[in-house]
C-alpha cells in the first residue's frame, strides 16, 4: 500500500491547471457504448476509476487507446452485455453501465456495484426508472439482470434527485421509443456534460442541468463521423486545491476551471476569510493567515454544497478561528475522516449527521489512514497545515479521484512525497 508523506507549514503558492472531471468522465465512458462511431475524448483524467471503467468496456469488446493525451474509443465491435465481476466490484459507477447496455443491446447483466463505503448507496431509484421504461429487472445473489428489448418512453418522477439514477435513465431512454421526461432530475453540471456528449453522437436530449430532462429515444445516429468531446473540468479537484491554499494561508491561481460550477464552494471559502476573484476559466484565491469559522455547511444536491467537498472543509474548519458546524445530508456514513483528524489534534463532537468543530490553532502531524477517496484528500490537506510530519496511508483511495494529488500540491510548493 502507498502512503503520502507531508511536512506541514508551507503556504501553497503558484498556479496550476485543473484536470478533467472524474464524475463526468465515468458516465461518459459508459455512454460511449451508445454509438458505433469512433469517439475521441479530450481532457479525460487518468485515474484508477477510469482504468477500471476501461477494463469493463474492454471486456465487452470496446477498443480503447490513449493517444497524445486523448482517449480514443471504438465500440463498433462491442459484443457482450455481461459485465466482468472484478473491475465492476471496484467501481460504484459501474452501475451506469446498466442504462448504456440496455440502450445499446436491450440487455444488461451487472454485479452489485462497489466503490467507497460512504453509506448505503442503494440503487432502488435506478431500478425504478429502468423498470418504468419497460425493462424487466431482477436481482439474485448480487447479480442484476435487466432485459428490455422494446423499451418505451415514460414520465419518470425521481423521489430524490440522484445523480447516478438520472444519468442511467438518460442512457437507457436513448434506446426507448418516444419522449421520456425525468422530473426531479439531479442538476449536477456533470449531467449536462453527458448530455452534450450524447447529443454529439446524434441523440436528442435537453434540459440537463435543470430538474426536468427530456430524452427523445431511438433517434437515427450516424456512425461514420468521429464523436469528439472535451470532458469538463473537475470541480471537486478545484475545490480541494482551493482548500489546500485556504488551510495553509496560501495564494494560488487555478486555470482550466469553471468557476460557475463552484458557487457554493467559493461562498464558504469567502466566509472563512479568503479573497477570491474569478474569471471565465480561472480562479485566484488569497487566504488569511488562519481561516475564520464557517457557521454552517450543509451538503445538498447541486447547486447546494457538494458532499464530495465535505471532508476537505472538515479539515479546514479544524484549524479555523472559532466554531464551525457541518451537516451531511447526502450520505449517512461520510465522517470516517473525523476519527483520523482527531489523531492530529482536531476537536469536534458528532450527533448523527451533524459535526460541531472547535478550531485549534495548530494540528500536529500523525500517521493516519484514508478510509475513502475524499476523506483521504482531507487528511492530506490537514497534513499541509499540521506541525511536523503526517503520513496518510492507503493513498490508493486518493488515486481513485485525483491524478497524483501529491504532485499537484508539490507543484504549489508543499513538502510532500509518495512512499510505496
Ligand atoms: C454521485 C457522484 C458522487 C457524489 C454523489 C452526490 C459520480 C460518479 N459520483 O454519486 O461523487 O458524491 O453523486 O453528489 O458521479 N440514493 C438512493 N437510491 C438510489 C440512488 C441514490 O437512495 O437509487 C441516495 C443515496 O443513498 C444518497 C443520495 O441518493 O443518499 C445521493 O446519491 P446519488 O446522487 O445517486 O449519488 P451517486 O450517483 O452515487
Amino acid at each position: 500500500m502507498a502512503s503520502i508523506v507531508v511536512s506541514g507549514g508551507r503556504p501553497l503558492r503558484g498556479s496550476i491547471r485543473v484536470s478533467g472531471a472524474k464524475n463526468a468522465a465515468l458516465p461518459i465512458l459508459a455512454g460511449s457504448l451508445l454509438t458505433k462511431a469512433p469517439v475521441k475524448l479530450e481532457n479525460c483524467p487518468r485515474l484508477r476509476d477510469v482504468d477500471n471503467m476501461l477494463a469493463i468496456l474492454t471486456e465487452l469488446g470496446v477498443e480503447a487507446v490513449w493517444k497524445d493525451g486523448a482517449l480514443e474509443l471504438d465500440s463498433s465491435r462491442a459484443h457482450s452485455y455481461v459485465m466482468p465481476q472484478g473491475p465492476s466490484k471496484e467501481l460504484r459507477s459501474s452501475i451506469f453501465m446498466l442504462g448504456s447496455l440496455l440502450g445499446r443491446f436491450g440487455h444488461a447483466v451487472c454485479t452489485h456495484p462497489g466503490g467507497c463505503e460512504i453509506g448505503h448507496r442503494p440503487i432502488d431509484l435506478h431500478i425504478k426508472g429502468l423498470t418504468m421504461l419497460g425493462a424487466d429487472v431482477r436481482e439474485t445473489h448480487g447479480v442484476i439482470v435487466c432485459d428490455g428489448e422494446n423499451l418505451t418512453a415514460a414520465d419518470i418522477h425521481l423521489d430524490y434527485p440522484s445523480v447516478g439514477a438520472t444519468e442511467n435513465i438518460i442512457m437507457a431512454a436513448v434506446g426507448a421509443e418516444g419522449e421520456t421526461l425525468i422530473h426531479n432530475a439531479a442538476r449536477e453540471p456533470e449531467i449536462e456534460d453527458l448530455q452534450t456528449f450524447l447529443n454529439a453522437q446524434g441523440h436528442e436530449i435537453s434540459g440537463a442541468g435543470s430538474s426536468t430532462v427530456r430524452i427523445v429515444g431511438k433517434r437515427p445516429v450516424r456512425d461514420d463521423v468521429v464523436v469528439e468531446h472535451r470532458i469538463m473540468p473537475d470541480r471537486i479537484v478545484a475545490g480541494t486545491l482551493l482548500c489546500g491554499a485556504a488551510i495553509t494561508g496560501g495564494e494560488i491561481t487555478l486555470t482550466g476551471t469553471a468557476p460557475a460550477h463552484l458557487g457554493s464552494i467559493i461562498a464558504k471559502l469567502r466566509e472563512a476569510g479568503c479573497q477570491i476573484s474569478a474569471r471565465a476559466q480561472s480562479i485566484r484565491l488569497s487566504a488569511p493567515e488562519r481561516p475564520g469559522e464557517i457557521k454552517l455547511i450543509e451538503t445538498l444536491p447541486y447547486p447546494g454544497f457538494p458532499t464530495d467537498m465535505q471532508a476537505q472543509f472538515f479539515a479546514l474548519c479544524c484549524v479555523a478561528k472559532g466554531t464551525s458546524v457541518i451537516v451531511e445530508n447526502v450520505f449517512e456514513n461520510r465522517f470516517k475522516h473525523g476519527a483520523e483528524l482527531q489523531r492530529m489534534g482536531a476537536i469536534f463532537t458528532q450527533k448523527d449527521r451533524t459535526i460541531i468543530i472547535r478550531g485549534v490553532e495548530k494540528l500536529t502531524g500523525a500517521r493516519v489512514t484514508a478510509k475513502d477517496l475524499r476523506g483521504g484528500a482531507a487528511l492530506t490537506i490537514a497534513g499541509l497545515a499540521a506541525e511536523g510530519e503526517t503520513v496518510v496511508e492507503n493513498a490508493e483511495f486518493i488515486d481513485r479521484g485525483y491524478e497524483r494529488l501529491e504532485e499537484m500540491f508539490l507543484a504549489l510548493g508543499a513538502d510532500i512525497r509518495r512512499e510505496g
